[in-house]
């Protein structure tokens, strides 16, 4: 049967309880372009093309076969390059659970129905709410019967913060619990230091490489010859464009990269370190000290601060920030809700233009400036260049920097004589967080896909494979460090794997590092005694979480106010 053939066949098995009230145009660009409307519970075939489709499929017609039939997971065929997708990505989530692909003639997918199947009926038409975020309330229709759903159900939004992504799974999450996978990973590290993994999505799905080894995870990322970023691009083009600086290979990567990193260089970062990150952590922290002598840090400080920062740092009015976060978060959230980061991304350009054009002719002392103005040998970036790369620091430089302070506030938290010895002797701020990178790094995975069949150790990766280096689990590695599980501040050397390595090694690391030690020395002078709120930790089951991301789900804090201090009272 052709792809065309099987798309033809859909409407015979069309769900219409499941569809509910959808209302869609999928197009299929194959060898036989068509396209299937979806309206009022009814389904129609029609072969060309569609005048405004909701979603447009590109791939082969066998690429396209197999993901229809479930035997390709949509996710990774748009991950591995094999399928484009342009327009409502939720839409393409969801389509293939919009038919009975048992009931089509030749067979189908065997697989039992899935928690989004299952739902999906529900949320369309309305008598479910959208299980848009894990918080309680909102997901109890749905949760009641369904234990593989991807959402948490004992976690509460807390004053309108929560962070999806810690609740997520991806088609590509690495094994483990997502509140301390280092355990699982130790264990297969144990057994392989190179897992290939070619049953996960059923065969000819394509073939996952898990890389638990330092050794193995520095090899691979130093190899940018056999193993390529553009699975990046693959995963988040259709939000940030088609210059995503960490999608890009050689020599590409290196031209552009050599324009965009002089706009992040240490003498601007010196400039900004007083001038701007300061002034930042003081109004948060006046903020902070409003509210009384208890917070969450994660609601009511580190989520608000590297966002607030990149702003400035581009050279956004300030006037704009709470708009530039709101953008931020939906771009952040990009995984969980597809739509709305694309949709979001689109407002960011619209916003951006007026200010690249006013740079141009009037320069001042901010990012956009030095991107507009950066020349090498004659090459100048492009705006479409500009809006990906600064698209691009939203999750870059934003998401990751949230993170990482807030898990380094976690574990000293969590070790008050670590937390003791740093607040006297703020040398230690530095080691606080570098060790604090290599436990818990705050982006774990730094995909890769394989370009051709080569080697990592002596393990022969295919042609075509995901390859995922797991930098959280290279950190752990006793081959490259003792006692490798403790949070030891003082263990020396300090070392880690989490910026990367090779030609893509994090180009904020210098700003993200500055952010932090600057935010750490602020909270700790204005909040004496600064400690975690037991009571709240317990209530709250605040943890450091995530499989592909991690940071805490909350830090419930009290600290000293002056008047308890001079009456002796807490
Ligand atoms: C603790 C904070 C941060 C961590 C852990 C981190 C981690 C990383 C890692 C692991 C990579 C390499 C990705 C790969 O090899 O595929 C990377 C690349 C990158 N990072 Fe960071 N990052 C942090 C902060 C920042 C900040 C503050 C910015 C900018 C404001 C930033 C901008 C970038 C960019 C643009 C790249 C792409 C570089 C390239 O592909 O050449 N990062 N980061």
């Amino acid at each position: 049967m052709s792809a065309k053939q099987l798309i033809e066949q859909l409407p015979a098995a069309f769900l219409p309880e499941v569809a509910g009230n959808a209302d869609a145009v999928f197009q299929f660009d194959i060898s036989e372009p068509c396209y299937l409307s979806i309206k009022n519970g009814a389904c129609k075939f029609s072969a060309g093309h569609a005048a405004n489709p909701s979603l447009t499929l590109s791939a082969d017609d066998d690429v396209m076969k197999k993901v229809l039939t479930g035997e390709t997971n949509g996710m990774v065929a748009v991950m591995t390059g094999k399928m484009k997708t342009r327009g409502n990505l939720k839409l393409g989530q969801s389509m293939t659970t919009f038919f009975d692909m048992d009931a089509l003639a030749g067979g189908g997918r065997k697989t039992k129905p899935s928690w989004l199947k299952r739902t999906l009926g529900k949320l369309l038409s309305g008598t479910a709410v959208k299980p848009s975020t894990p918080s309680a309330s909102n997901t109890d229709v749905i949760h009641a019967a369904d234990s593989d759903c991807p959402f948490h159900q004992n976690t509460s939004e807390k004053d309108g913060f929560v962070d999806r992504l810690l609740y997520m799974e991806t088609p590509v999450d690495p094994p483990g619990d997502a509140r301390n996978p280092y355990p699982e990973w130790a264990a297969r590290r144990e057994k392989n230091r190179v897992e290939i993994e070619t049953d996960r999505y059923g065969e000819n799905a394509g073939t996952l490489v898990y890389l638990y080894g330092h050794a193995e995870v520095a090899e691979c990322l130093r190899n940018n010859e056999d193993f390529s970023n553009a699975i990046m691009q693959n995963m988040f083009g259709s939000v940030m464009g088609d210059h995503i600086l960490v999608g890009m290979d050689e020599p590409a990567h290196a031209t552009y990269r050599n324009l965009v990193a002089p706009a992040l260089r240490p003498k601007l970062l010196t400039k900004w370190e007083e001038s701007l990150i300061q002034v930042v952590v003081d109004e948060l922290i006046i903020n902070l000290k409003a509210k009384g002598n208890k917070a969450d840090l994660v609601a009511d400080f580190t989520f608000a601060y590297p966002a607030r920062v990149v702003g400035q740092v581009i050279g956004l009015p300030q006037e704009n920030f709470e708009q530039f976060q709101r953008w931020a978060v939906g771009i952040l959230e990009g995984a969980a809700d597809p739509d709305k980061a694309a949709e979001c991304a689109k407002e960011v350009r619209v916003y951006l233009a007026p200010f690249i054009e006013a740079r141009r002719s009037d320069p001042r002392e901010d990012m956009i400036s030095e991107l507009v103005h950066a020349e090498i040998d004659g090459k100048k970036l492009n705006d479409e260049e500009i809006y990906s790369f600064l698209l691009l620091l939203l999750p870059a430089g934003i998401e990751t920097t949230y993170r990482a302070l807030g898990s380094t506030l976690f574990h000293l938290l969590s070790n008050p004589e670590q937390l003791n010895d740093v607040r006297n002797d703020r040398s230690l701020v530095n080691k606080a967080l570098e060790e604090t990178l290599r436990v818990d790094p705050p982006v774990q995975l730094t995909p890769r896909i394989a370009l051709r069949e080569s080697k990592i150790g002596s393990t022969i990766i295919p042609a075509n494979a995901v390859v995922l280096p797991l930098l959280g689990a290279a950190n752990h590695d006793p081959e490259f460090i003792d006692d490798s599980d403790r949070f030891n501040i003082h263990r020396s050397p300090l070392r880690h794997i989490t910026f990367g390595n090779g030609v893509h090694t994090c180009i904020g690391l210098h700003l993200a590092r500055l952010e932090i030690k600057i935010a750490l020395n602020k909270l700790f002078d204005a909040l004496p005694g600064l400690r975690f709120d037991d009571d709240e930790v317990v209530k709250q089951d605040a943890h450091i979480r995530g499989k592909s991301f991690r940071s805490p789900t909350a830090l419930p804090v009290i600290w000293d106010t002056i008047d308890a201090k001079t009456t002796g009272q807490d």
